[in-house]
Protein backbone atom coordinates (compact mmCIF):
# COMPACT_ATOMS: atom_id res chain seq x y z
CA UNK A 1 0.00 0.00 0.00
CA UNK A 2 1.13 3.39 -1.03
CA UNK A 3 2.15 5.77 2.11
CA UNK A 4 2.06 9.33 2.14
CA UNK A 5 1.99 12.18 4.28
CA UNK A 6 -0.79 14.19 2.44
CA UNK A 7 -3.45 13.31 -0.62
CA UNK A 8 -5.42 15.57 -2.11
CA UNK A 9 -8.28 14.40 -4.05
CA UNK A 10 -9.03 17.01 -7.19
CA UNK A 11 -6.46 17.97 -9.07
CA UNK A 12 -8.01 21.24 -9.72
CA UNK A 13 -7.09 25.19 -8.77
CA UNK A 14 -6.97 24.64 -5.34
CA UNK A 15 -5.38 21.12 -5.30
CA UNK A 16 -2.70 21.88 -7.41
CA UNK A 17 -2.69 25.01 -5.73
CA UNK A 18 -2.32 23.27 -1.92
CA UNK A 19 0.40 20.49 -3.60
CA UNK A 20 2.52 23.29 -4.10
CA UNK A 21 2.29 25.68 -1.27
CA UNK A 22 2.64 22.79 0.91
CA UNK A 23 6.03 21.80 -1.02
CA UNK A 24 6.93 25.36 -0.72
CA UNK A 25 6.46 26.14 2.95
CA UNK A 26 9.67 26.27 4.61
CA UNK A 27 10.50 22.52 7.00
CA UNK A 28 7.57 20.53 4.95
CA UNK A 29 10.91 18.85 3.21
CA UNK A 30 10.23 15.22 2.55
CA UNK A 31 6.52 15.49 3.18
CA UNK A 32 5.19 13.42 0.70
CA UNK A 33 2.19 14.55 -1.48
CA UNK A 34 -0.24 12.80 -3.71
CA UNK A 35 -2.66 14.71 -6.06
CA UNK A 36 -5.29 12.35 -7.64
CA UNK A 37 -8.32 13.14 -10.26
CA UNK A 38 -10.29 11.29 -12.21
CA UNK A 39 -9.57 13.58 -15.29
CA UNK A 40 -7.10 12.85 -17.91
CA UNK A 41 -5.39 16.52 -16.97
CA UNK A 42 -5.08 18.78 -14.51
CA UNK A 43 -6.69 21.72 -13.99
CA UNK A 44 -8.82 21.70 -17.13
CA UNK A 45 -11.12 24.58 -15.52
CA UNK A 46 -8.26 27.10 -15.58
CA UNK A 47 -7.04 26.04 -18.85
CA UNK A 48 -11.00 26.89 -20.65
CA UNK A 49 -11.40 30.23 -17.86
CA UNK A 50 -11.08 34.01 -19.18
CA UNK A 51 -12.18 32.91 -22.50
CA UNK A 52 -8.96 30.55 -22.62
CA UNK A 53 -6.51 33.83 -20.82
CA UNK A 54 -8.11 33.00 -17.49
CA UNK A 55 -9.57 36.14 -14.92
CA UNK A 56 -6.79 34.78 -12.32
CA UNK A 57 -7.35 36.81 -9.66
CA UNK A 58 -8.99 40.31 -8.83
CA UNK A 59 -6.98 42.92 -7.38
CA UNK A 60 -10.00 44.20 -5.52
CA UNK A 61 -10.58 41.06 -3.40
CA UNK A 62 -12.38 41.39 -0.21
CA UNK A 63 -15.12 39.28 1.46
CA UNK A 64 -18.09 41.42 0.23
CA UNK A 65 -17.47 39.91 -2.82
CA UNK A 66 -18.35 36.25 -1.99
CA UNK A 67 -21.49 34.75 -1.10
CA UNK A 68 -21.44 32.40 1.97
CA UNK A 69 -24.52 31.38 4.63
CA UNK A 70 -21.56 32.47 6.68
CA UNK A 71 -20.11 35.35 5.24
CA UNK A 72 -17.25 35.76 7.37
CA UNK A 73 -15.64 32.93 7.25
CA UNK A 74 -13.48 33.44 4.28
CA UNK A 75 -11.95 36.21 5.62
CA UNK A 76 -8.86 34.39 7.18
CA UNK A 77 -8.18 32.44 4.29
CA UNK A 78 -8.81 35.73 1.60
CA UNK A 79 -6.08 37.54 4.41
CA UNK A 80 -3.72 35.03 4.53
CA UNK A 81 -3.14 35.15 1.08
CA UNK A 82 -3.73 37.94 -0.99
CA UNK A 83 -4.05 38.73 -5.08
CA UNK A 84 -0.57 40.51 -4.84
CA UNK A 85 0.85 37.60 -3.48
CA UNK A 86 -0.74 35.32 -6.45
CA UNK A 87 0.43 37.94 -8.67
CA UNK A 88 3.85 38.07 -7.80
CA UNK A 89 4.25 34.14 -8.09
CA UNK A 90 2.16 34.78 -11.98
CA UNK A 91 5.48 37.73 -12.41
CA UNK A 92 8.26 34.94 -10.87
CA UNK A 93 6.59 32.68 -13.83
CA UNK A 94 7.31 35.13 -16.21
CA UNK A 95 3.60 35.30 -17.18
CA UNK A 96 2.38 38.62 -18.84
CA UNK A 97 -0.74 40.04 -18.00
CA UNK A 98 -2.99 42.56 -17.91
CA UNK A 99 -5.71 44.05 -16.25
CA UNK A 100 -8.69 44.12 -17.95
CA UNK A 101 -11.16 46.17 -15.91
CA UNK A 102 -12.49 46.57 -12.13
CA UNK A 103 -9.18 44.81 -11.00
CA UNK A 104 -9.31 41.55 -13.20
CA UNK A 105 -6.39 40.37 -14.15
CA UNK A 106 -5.75 37.87 -16.99
CA UNK A 107 -2.99 36.52 -18.94
CA UNK A 108 -1.80 38.22 -22.10
CA UNK A 109 -1.06 34.86 -24.17
CA UNK A 110 -2.59 31.32 -22.61
CA UNK A 111 -4.57 30.18 -19.58
CA UNK A 112 -2.62 27.12 -19.87
CA UNK A 113 0.30 29.44 -18.51
CA UNK A 114 -1.35 29.49 -15.44
CA UNK A 115 -1.57 25.78 -15.45
CA UNK A 116 2.33 25.22 -15.96
CA UNK A 117 3.12 27.29 -13.50
CA UNK A 118 0.88 25.61 -10.81
CA UNK A 119 2.34 22.18 -12.21
CA UNK A 120 6.03 23.05 -11.72
CA UNK A 121 5.02 24.66 -8.08
CA UNK A 122 4.28 20.91 -7.25
CA UNK A 123 6.69 19.23 -9.31
CA UNK A 124 7.96 17.33 -6.22
CA UNK A 125 4.55 16.05 -5.76
CA UNK A 126 3.22 12.98 -7.47
CA UNK A 127 0.27 13.35 -9.27
CA UNK A 128 -2.43 10.37 -10.28
CA UNK A 129 -4.53 11.34 -13.46
CA UNK A 130 -7.21 9.48 -14.76
CA UNK A 131 -7.82 7.85 -11.61
CA UNK A 132 -11.20 6.32 -9.73
CA UNK A 133 -11.38 7.06 -6.12
CA UNK A 134 -13.61 4.45 -4.62
CA UNK A 135 -13.87 5.17 -0.85
CA UNK A 136 -12.15 7.58 1.30
CA UNK A 137 -11.97 5.89 5.23
CA UNK A 138 -10.75 7.31 8.49
CA UNK A 139 -8.23 4.98 10.55
CA UNK A 140 -6.97 5.16 13.65
CA UNK A 141 -3.32 6.13 11.60
CA UNK A 142 -4.92 8.06 8.75
CA UNK A 143 -7.33 7.86 5.81
CA UNK A 144 -7.19 4.91 4.01
CA UNK A 145 -8.25 5.97 -0.19
CA UNK A 146 -9.18 3.27 -2.72
CA UNK A 147 -8.10 3.85 -6.05
CA UNK A 148 -8.34 2.44 -9.27
CA UNK A 149 -4.81 2.42 -9.29
CA UNK A 150 -4.44 0.66 -5.23
CA UNK A 151 -4.95 2.05 -2.08
CA UNK A 152 -3.31 4.93 -0.08
CA UNK A 153 -2.56 5.59 3.52
CA UNK A 154 -2.47 9.49 4.41
CA UNK A 155 -2.29 11.58 7.16
CA UNK A 156 -3.62 14.42 6.00
CA UNK A 157 -7.15 13.86 2.98
CA UNK A 158 -7.89 17.36 1.23
CA UNK A 159 -10.56 17.68 -0.31
CA UNK A 160 -10.64 19.68 -3.32
CA UNK A 161 -12.71 17.97 -6.23
CA UNK A 162 -14.91 21.38 -6.79
CA UNK A 163 -18.14 22.20 -7.25
CA UNK A 164 -20.63 20.91 -9.51
CA UNK A 165 -21.07 22.91 -12.43
CA UNK A 166 -20.32 21.53 -15.98
CA UNK A 167 -20.25 18.38 -15.16
CA UNK A 168 -18.83 17.31 -19.13
CA UNK A 169 -15.42 18.72 -17.28
CA UNK A 170 -15.43 15.78 -14.84
CA UNK A 171 -17.22 18.01 -12.08
CA UNK A 172 -19.27 15.80 -9.50
CA UNK A 173 -20.40 15.75 -5.98
CA UNK A 174 -18.02 13.68 -5.02
CA UNK A 175 -16.78 15.91 -2.10
CA UNK A 176 -20.44 17.04 -0.78
CA UNK A 177 -21.02 13.12 -0.17
CA UNK A 178 -17.57 13.01 1.54
CA UNK A 179 -18.80 15.70 4.00
CA UNK A 180 -22.06 14.26 4.44
CA UNK A 181 -19.97 10.90 4.97
CA UNK A 182 -17.88 12.91 7.53
CA UNK A 183 -20.85 14.37 9.67
CA UNK A 184 -20.39 17.47 8.09
CA UNK A 185 -23.69 19.70 7.33
CA UNK A 186 -24.17 21.18 3.85
CA UNK A 187 -25.58 24.22 2.49
CA UNK A 188 -27.58 22.98 -0.50
CA UNK A 189 -25.53 23.73 -3.78
CA UNK A 190 -27.21 25.46 -6.84
CA UNK A 191 -25.96 27.03 -10.06
CA UNK A 192 -23.96 30.15 -9.62
CA UNK A 193 -23.25 32.85 -12.41
CA UNK A 194 -25.50 31.15 -14.74
CA UNK A 195 -27.51 32.73 -17.58
CA UNK A 196 -31.44 32.71 -16.44
CA UNK A 197 -33.96 31.08 -18.64
CA UNK A 198 -37.77 32.84 -18.84
CA UNK A 199 -41.42 31.87 -19.67
CA UNK A 200 -42.97 32.70 -23.36
CA UNK A 201 -44.31 35.99 -22.64
CA UNK A 202 -41.21 37.38 -21.88
CA UNK A 203 -39.13 34.95 -24.37
CA UNK A 204 -40.89 36.83 -26.79
CA UNK A 205 -39.28 39.91 -26.54
CA UNK A 206 -35.66 38.11 -25.48
CA UNK A 207 -35.77 35.64 -29.06
CA UNK A 208 -35.63 38.10 -31.61
CA UNK A 209 -33.19 40.24 -29.97
CA UNK A 210 -30.92 37.35 -29.61
CA UNK A 211 -27.28 38.46 -29.97
CA UNK A 212 -27.96 42.00 -28.82
CA UNK A 213 -25.94 43.39 -25.89
CA UNK A 214 -26.38 46.12 -23.89
CA UNK A 215 -24.74 47.51 -20.50
CA UNK A 216 -27.66 47.80 -17.88
CA UNK A 217 -28.47 47.52 -14.11
CA UNK A 218 -29.63 44.28 -12.86
CA UNK A 219 -30.85 44.04 -9.48
CA UNK A 220 -32.46 41.80 -6.56
CA UNK A 221 -33.97 42.39 -3.90
CA UNK A 222 -35.32 45.64 -2.33
CA UNK A 223 -34.09 48.49 -0.77
CA UNK A 224 -30.78 48.91 1.01
CA UNK A 225 -30.65 45.36 1.23
CA UNK A 226 -30.96 45.55 -3.02
CA UNK A 227 -28.23 44.03 -4.76
CA UNK A 228 -27.22 45.90 -8.17
CA UNK A 229 -24.66 45.04 -10.68
CA UNK A 230 -23.98 47.17 -13.51
CA UNK A 231 -21.99 45.46 -16.35
CA UNK A 232 -23.37 43.90 -20.14
CA UNK A 233 -26.48 42.07 -20.54
CA UNK A 234 -26.78 39.84 -23.76
CA UNK A 235 -30.53 39.07 -25.17
CA UNK A 236 -30.02 35.26 -25.90
CA UNK A 237 -32.77 31.90 -27.40
CA UNK A 238 -33.54 30.85 -23.95
CA UNK A 239 -33.41 34.51 -21.89
CA UNK A 240 -31.04 36.45 -20.51
CA UNK A 241 -27.26 36.37 -20.05
CA UNK A 242 -23.78 38.43 -20.08
CA UNK A 243 -21.87 39.45 -16.87
CA UNK A 244 -24.80 41.61 -15.38
CA UNK A 245 -27.34 38.54 -15.77
CA UNK A 246 -24.73 36.17 -14.64
CA UNK A 247 -23.84 37.87 -11.42
CA UNK A 248 -27.31 38.46 -10.18
CA UNK A 249 -27.97 34.97 -11.19
CA UNK A 250 -25.98 34.05 -7.91
CA UNK A 251 -28.02 35.39 -5.25
CA UNK A 252 -31.38 34.95 -7.36
CA UNK A 253 -33.83 32.03 -6.30
CA UNK A 254 -36.56 30.10 -8.09
CA UNK A 255 -40.16 32.51 -7.61
CA UNK A 256 -38.08 35.28 -7.20
CA UNK A 257 -38.34 39.07 -9.16
CA UNK A 258 -35.16 40.64 -10.72
CA UNK A 259 -35.17 44.00 -12.07
CA UNK A 260 -33.70 45.27 -14.94
CA UNK A 261 -32.42 49.04 -16.44
CA UNK A 262 -31.67 48.69 -19.83
CA UNK A 263 -30.88 52.44 -20.11
CA UNK A 264 -28.86 53.30 -16.44
CA UNK A 265 -27.98 56.78 -17.62
CA UNK A 266 -30.99 58.29 -19.26
CA UNK A 267 -34.12 58.74 -17.69
CA UNK A 268 -36.68 57.61 -20.34
CA UNK A 269 -40.10 59.33 -19.34
CA UNK A 270 -38.26 62.67 -18.46
CA UNK A 271 -36.86 62.38 -22.21
CA UNK A 272 -40.06 61.34 -24.17
CA UNK A 273 -41.97 63.93 -22.52
CA UNK A 274 -39.26 66.71 -23.52
CA UNK A 275 -39.39 64.91 -26.90
CA UNK A 276 -42.69 65.37 -27.84
CA UNK A 277 -42.57 69.16 -26.36
CA UNK A 278 -39.93 69.65 -29.22
CA UNK A 279 -40.96 67.03 -31.95
CA UNK A 280 -44.74 65.67 -31.32
CA UNK A 281 -45.06 63.88 -34.78
CA UNK A 282 -42.26 61.87 -34.34
CA UNK A 283 -42.89 58.24 -34.02
CA UNK A 284 -42.31 56.70 -30.33
CA UNK A 285 -40.28 53.73 -31.57
CA UNK A 286 -38.12 56.94 -33.31
CA UNK A 287 -37.48 58.41 -30.21
CA UNK A 288 -36.46 55.73 -28.42
CA UNK A 289 -34.33 54.60 -30.85
CA UNK A 290 -32.18 57.65 -29.96
CA UNK A 291 -32.09 56.73 -26.46
CA UNK A 292 -31.63 52.76 -26.92
CA UNK A 293 -30.18 50.81 -29.65
CA UNK A 294 -32.96 50.67 -32.53
CA UNK A 295 -33.58 47.01 -32.08
CA UNK A 296 -34.29 46.98 -28.92
CA UNK A 297 -36.42 50.03 -28.83
CA UNK A 298 -38.73 49.14 -31.40
CA UNK A 299 -39.20 45.53 -30.03
CA UNK A 300 -40.58 46.88 -25.97
CA UNK A 301 -42.59 49.71 -28.67
CA UNK A 302 -44.09 46.64 -30.67
CA UNK A 303 -44.24 44.66 -27.29
CA UNK A 304 -46.63 47.71 -25.94
CA UNK A 305 -48.84 47.90 -28.80
CA UNK A 306 -47.45 51.22 -29.60
CA UNK A 307 -46.34 50.22 -33.36
CA UNK A 308 -46.65 53.60 -35.78
CA UNK A 309 -47.87 55.96 -32.12
CA UNK A 310 -46.55 59.39 -32.48
CA UNK A 311 -45.40 61.20 -29.57
CA UNK A 312 -47.87 64.22 -29.11
CA UNK A 313 -51.03 61.77 -29.33
CA UNK A 314 -49.72 60.04 -26.03
CA UNK A 315 -50.74 60.96 -22.48
CA UNK A 316 -48.08 60.88 -19.75
CA UNK A 317 -49.46 57.38 -18.17
CA UNK A 318 -48.16 56.19 -21.60
CA UNK A 319 -44.98 57.54 -21.43
CA UNK A 320 -44.42 56.43 -17.96
CA UNK A 321 -45.71 52.45 -18.81
CA UNK A 322 -43.18 52.94 -21.86
CA UNK A 323 -39.96 54.47 -19.59
CA UNK A 324 -40.82 51.81 -17.04
CA UNK A 325 -40.77 49.05 -19.32
CA UNK A 326 -36.83 50.33 -20.12
CA UNK A 327 -35.44 51.45 -16.54
CA UNK A 328 -37.73 49.23 -14.58
CA UNK A 329 -38.34 46.02 -16.25
CA UNK A 330 -39.65 43.21 -13.58
CA UNK A 331 -39.33 39.95 -14.13
CA UNK A 332 -39.39 36.77 -12.88
CA UNK A 333 -36.94 34.01 -14.36
CA UNK A 334 -38.60 30.80 -14.48
CA UNK A 335 -35.52 29.31 -13.86
CA UNK A 336 -31.53 29.13 -14.87
CA UNK A 337 -29.57 26.90 -17.63
CA UNK A 338 -27.81 24.64 -14.41
CA UNK A 339 -25.05 22.84 -14.01
CA UNK A 340 -24.49 22.71 -17.94
CA UNK A 341 -23.54 26.01 -18.54
CA UNK A 342 -22.78 27.34 -14.88
CA UNK A 343 -19.89 29.17 -13.73
CA UNK A 344 -19.64 28.33 -10.47
CA UNK A 345 -21.70 26.07 -7.57
CA UNK A 346 -23.54 28.17 -5.01
CA UNK A 347 -23.43 26.78 -1.45
CA UNK A 348 -21.21 23.38 0.06
CA UNK A 349 -19.60 22.27 2.60
CA UNK A 350 -21.27 24.40 5.12
CA UNK A 351 -18.43 27.01 6.93
CA UNK A 352 -19.43 26.37 10.45
CA UNK A 353 -17.61 22.61 10.24
CA UNK A 354 -14.35 24.32 9.21
CA UNK A 355 -11.91 25.74 10.84
CA UNK A 356 -11.53 29.27 9.35
CA UNK A 357 -7.77 29.20 9.92
CA UNK A 358 -6.79 26.22 8.04
CA UNK A 359 -10.08 25.19 6.31
CA UNK A 360 -9.55 21.76 8.49
CA UNK A 361 -13.12 20.10 9.99
CA UNK A 362 -13.63 20.79 13.40
CA UNK A 363 -14.88 17.32 14.08
CA UNK A 364 -12.43 14.80 11.87
CA UNK A 365 -8.81 15.95 12.16
CA UNK A 366 -7.28 15.99 9.42
CA UNK A 367 -9.61 16.46 7.42
CA UNK A 368 -9.74 19.57 4.71
CA UNK A 369 -11.80 20.95 2.18
CA UNK A 370 -10.80 23.69 -0.09
CA UNK A 371 -11.39 25.57 -3.12
CA UNK A 372 -15.54 25.70 -4.72
CA UNK A 373 -16.65 22.53 -2.58
CA UNK A 374 -16.86 25.26 0.47
CA UNK A 375 -19.84 27.04 0.50
CA UNK A 376 -17.88 30.61 -0.01
CA UNK A 377 -18.61 31.43 -4.12
CA UNK A 378 -17.12 34.52 -5.36
CA UNK A 379 -18.70 37.08 -7.89
CA UNK A 380 -17.87 37.27 -11.74
CA UNK A 381 -14.33 38.26 -11.98
CA UNK A 382 -11.58 36.62 -10.81
CA UNK A 383 -12.70 36.11 -6.93
CA UNK A 384 -13.14 32.46 -7.65
CA UNK A 385 -10.05 31.13 -8.14
CA UNK A 386 -8.54 33.72 -5.29
CA UNK A 387 -10.64 31.70 -3.02
CA UNK A 388 -9.15 28.92 -4.39
CA UNK A 389 -5.57 30.05 -4.14
CA UNK A 390 -6.27 31.33 -0.52
CA UNK A 391 -8.21 28.48 0.73
CA UNK A 392 -5.47 25.98 -0.52
CA UNK A 393 -2.73 27.93 1.41
CA UNK A 394 -4.35 28.22 4.28
CA UNK A 395 -5.04 24.55 4.61
CA UNK A 396 -1.16 24.04 3.29
CA UNK A 397 -0.05 26.30 6.18
CA UNK A 398 -1.99 24.05 8.69
CA UNK A 399 -1.04 20.72 7.28
P1 LIG B 1 -11.97 22.62 -9.91
O1 LIG B 1 -13.28 22.36 -10.53
O2 LIG B 1 -11.01 23.52 -10.54
O3 LIG B 1 -11.20 21.23 -9.69
C1 LIG B 1 -11.83 20.09 -9.17
C2 LIG B 1 -11.06 18.87 -9.66
O4 LIG B 1 -11.59 17.72 -9.00
C3 LIG B 1 -11.21 18.64 -11.15
O5 LIG B 1 -9.95 18.46 -11.74
C4 LIG B 1 -12.07 17.38 -11.24
O6 LIG B 1 -11.74 16.56 -12.34
C5 LIG B 1 -11.75 16.70 -9.93
N1 LIG B 1 -12.82 15.80 -9.48
C6 LIG B 1 -14.13 16.09 -9.33
N2 LIG B 1 -14.79 15.00 -8.91
C7 LIG B 1 -13.88 14.01 -8.79
C8 LIG B 1 -13.96 12.64 -8.40
N3 LIG B 1 -15.14 12.06 -8.06
N4 LIG B 1 -12.83 11.88 -8.41
C9 LIG B 1 -11.64 12.45 -8.77
N5 LIG B 1 -11.49 13.74 -9.13
C10 LIG B 1 -12.62 14.51 -9.13
N6 LIG B 1 -13.09 31.65 -11.91
C11 LIG B 1 -12.31 32.76 -11.89
O7 LIG B 1 -11.92 33.20 -10.81
N7 LIG B 1 -11.94 33.37 -13.06
C12 LIG B 1 -12.34 32.90 -14.29
O8 LIG B 1 -11.94 33.42 -15.35
C13 LIG B 1 -13.20 31.77 -14.32
N8 LIG B 1 -13.69 31.30 -15.50
C14 LIG B 1 -14.46 30.16 -15.51
C15 LIG B 1 -14.95 29.71 -16.74
C16 LIG B 1 -15.72 28.55 -16.77
C17 LIG B 1 -16.28 28.08 -18.08
C18 LIG B 1 -15.99 27.84 -15.57
C19 LIG B 1 -16.79 26.57 -15.57
C20 LIG B 1 -15.53 28.32 -14.35
C21 LIG B 1 -14.76 29.50 -14.31
N9 LIG B 1 -14.30 30.01 -13.10
C22 LIG B 1 -13.52 31.13 -13.09
C23 LIG B 1 -14.56 29.31 -11.82
C24 LIG B 1 -13.31 28.48 -11.43
O9 LIG B 1 -12.94 27.68 -12.53
C25 LIG B 1 -13.59 27.59 -10.23
O10 LIG B 1 -14.16 28.32 -9.18
C26 LIG B 1 -12.30 26.92 -9.75
O11 LIG B 1 -11.78 26.13 -10.78
C27 LIG B 1 -12.55 26.09 -8.51
O12 LIG B 1 -11.36 25.40 -8.19
P2 LIG B 1 -11.43 23.99 -7.47
O13 LIG B 1 -10.03 23.46 -7.47
O14 LIG B 1 -12.16 24.09 -6.20
O15 LIG B 1 -12.32 23.09 -8.42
Amino acid sequence: MEQVDTIILGAGAAGMFCAGSILNIAGTAGHRVLVVDHARAPGEKIRISGGGRSNFTNLATQRERFLSDNPRFCASALSGYRAEDFVALVDGAGIAWHEKTLGQLFCDGSARQIVDMLLNRMRDADLWLDTSIHSVEARADGYLVATSRGAVLARNCVVATGGRSIPKMGATGFGYDLARQFGLRMVEPRAGLVPLTFAAQDLDLCRPLAGLSVEAVVSHGHGKSATRFRDGLLFTHRGLSGPAILQISSFWHPGEEITVDLAPDIDIAAQMREQRGKAGRMAISTALARLIPARLADAIVAELGLDGARLADQANPVLERLAARVNRWQLRPVGSEGWRTAEVTVGGVDCRGLNARDMQSRDVPGLYFIGEVVDVTGWLGGYNFQWAWASAHAAARGI
